[in-house]
């Protein structure tokens, strides 16, 4: 691993927080205005495989996703600076958010659940929202909350253009380094 504790400029930005959060969307923007590369760990799980995240999980079951989650993101925290966007079950496993807050800036992107509630119900690719009650999903939600807010850095969203919490984690970087 590259960065240590107290270079935050070095480290690259992870971007943490439940499914549809919007880690892609802010992340991508974020490593614009960074002028670093931006990747996503879903993406490149997927292209592993070969299979969709929903596939992954039907014929390979979710603990191996979960293996390939923290292989991928410790690839790519040996790599260059860069803008990582992770799904949101990878910062639960304590072993990764260890990794992740020692190595790299983690920044929350924390939505209000009906927000998400209202995303997930237009998405059926995430295999732990798909058939999910409202009730289940926000039992999950609470549950996950309290890893999330080990997180360095955090940023209230909404609905609002994803510019705007890109900027916004963009002073807190200023604040941190
Ligand atoms: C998951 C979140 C998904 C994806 C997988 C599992 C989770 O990513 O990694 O479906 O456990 O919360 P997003 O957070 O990008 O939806």
């Amino acid at each position: 691993m590259r960065a240590g504790r107290g270079d935050s400029a070095l480290k690259s930005v992870v971007l943490v927080g439940f499914m549809a959060a919007g880690k892609s969307r802010i992340g991508r923007l974020l490593a614009e205005r960074l002028g670093l590369p931006f990747v996503d760990t879903d993406k490149q799980i997927v292209l592993a495989y070969g299979l969709s995240v929903a596939e992954i999980f039907r014929e390979h079951g979710e603990g191996e996703f979960r293996s390939a989650e923290r292989r991928t993101i410790a690839r790519l925290l040996e790599g260059p600076r860069q803008v990582i966007a992770i799904g949101g079950g990878a910062y639960v496993d304590p072993q990764t958010r260890e990794t992740l807050n020692t190595h790299a800036t983690t920044v929350w992107l924390d939505p209000p659940f009906d927000l998400v509630f209202r995303r997930l119900t237009k998405s059926s690719t995430r295999p732990l929202a798909s058939g999910k009650t409202p009730a289940e999903l926000r039992r999950l939600w609470d549950e996950r909350r309290q890893c999330y807010a080990m997180a360095q850095v955090h940023i209230r969203t909404s609905d609002a253009p994803a510019g705007i919490f890109a900027d916004e984690i963009l002073e807190q970087l200023v604040v941190l380094a």
